[in-house]
């Protein structure tokens, strides 16, 4: 099976190549030097950017693969959740190429992307043995807790009642001065800080409170607290920002904050659902103060943790053909969405 998976959910124009589940290829054009101006995704900005140069990704995916377009046997493309004028150029490409070649075309949620990213690599994916597994999916937009009794099979336990991890740290970075993206900025800058300098909140930690969301509060973050002590703190310390180790300590604090919110719920839900393996999955699992963290939960628990390599951390189009190859091989056909959803719902494949 050789598929092409297309991916312009956001902010980068991705194209990759599967051959029965191997990646093969996976060309992927960020588009961050565009929108780093303006702090964050400008949607008119990036669906432009995807129209001039998805072509050309898309050629580079096959020839890197050595593949031509008349070898392909089907195409995945992200139909949602994600930006609806970004989501439209990928769909509309990929419809386009499977008409003229004659092949299939399934579309992807995004999420289902990531989550079987940790499942891809040289080899084709093996599945046997994962499940039930735990998956912390953090991203830009989102942080969430899934369980998955078996592939295909979800069950949000816990998410955000707020910003996404990924927001957190962004924001967090903006509101220092140090760019964005915030992740791999507060990464750099915090290497060799005291992450334990200043406390900030992990976020729902006070018992107390009305709660009228249906998720289990343990198993929920929330981080617009942490970003409003990172404020407060910066007004009531301006000094900070003029000293290079207390500034050091600060970003690293923060990252600790963010890192730590994440971890200590992905515990809890180890403790309550009985896992053979769990998975951390999205642009903030690229994060290697998580990575350390979820490593030693690992080993604390006896449950062994899936992690994606770097390239397959950030949005791609490698995961998107995953994923579709995953779902396919388990015996479900491909299936041509009618239009893009930037507000798709993750649903169970039975009920697909
Ligand atoms: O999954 P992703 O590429 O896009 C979305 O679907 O949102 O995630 C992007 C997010 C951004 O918030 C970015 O700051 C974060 O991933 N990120 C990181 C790191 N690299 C990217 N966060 C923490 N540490 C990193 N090294």
């Amino acid at each position: 099976m050789i598929l092409l998976g297309i991916e312009t959910s956001c902010d980068e124009t991705a194209a990759a190549l599967l051959v029965d589940g191997t990646v093969r290829s996976n060309i992927i054009y960020s588009q961050i030097a565009k929108h780093a101006p303006y702090g964050g995704v400008v949607p008119e900005i990036a669906s432009r950017d995807h129209v001039k140069k998805l072509p050309g990704i898309m050629e580079e995916a096959l020839h890197e693969a050595n593949c031509a377009f008349d070898q392909l046997d089907a195409i995945a493309v992200t139909y949602g959740p994600g930006l609806a004028s970004s989501l439209l150029i990928g769909y509309s490409a990929a419809r386009a190429l499977s008409q003229r070649l004659n092949i299939p075309l399934t579309g992807v949620h995004h999420h289902e992307g990531h989550i079987y990213s940790v499942f891809l690599g040289e080899n084709p994916p093996v599945l046997d043995g994962a499940f039930p597994m735990m998956v912390l999916l953090v991203s830009g937009g989102d942080t969430k807790l899934v369980y998955m009794k078996a592939p295909g099979r979800y069950e949000i336990i816990g998410q955000t009642i707020d910003d996404a991890a990924g927001e957190a740290l962004d924001k967090g970075a903006l509101l220092l001065g140090l760019g964005y993206p915030g992740g791999p900025v507060i990464q750099r800058t915090a290497e060799g800080g005291n992450p334990r300098a200043v406390r900030f909140p992990r976020g729902l930690d006070n018992v107390g409170g009305e709660w009228k969301y249906d998720f289990d509060r343990k198993l929920c973050f929330s981080f617009s607290g942490v970003k409003t002590a990172l404020l407060y703190h910066v007004q009531n310390h301006p000094e900070t920002l003029h000293d290079e180790t207390a500034k050091r300590d600060l970003i690293a604090s923060y990252q600790e904050a963010v890192a730590d919110a994440l971890a200590v719920r992905v515990e809890r839900a180890l403790e309550q659902y009985a896992c053979a393996s769990f998975a951390c999955a999205g642009g903030v699992s690229l994060n290697k103060v998580l990575r350390e963290k979820l490593g030693r939960l690992s080993e604390k628990c006896g449950v062994p943790l899936k992690l994606s390599s770097p390239k397959l951390c950030t949005d791609n189009a490698a995961m998107i053909a995953g994923a579709a190859y995953i779902k396919w091989a388990a015996g479900h056909p491909f299936v041509t969405p009618e239009d893009v959803n930037p507000n798709l719902k993750l649903a169970n494949w039975d009920n697909t």
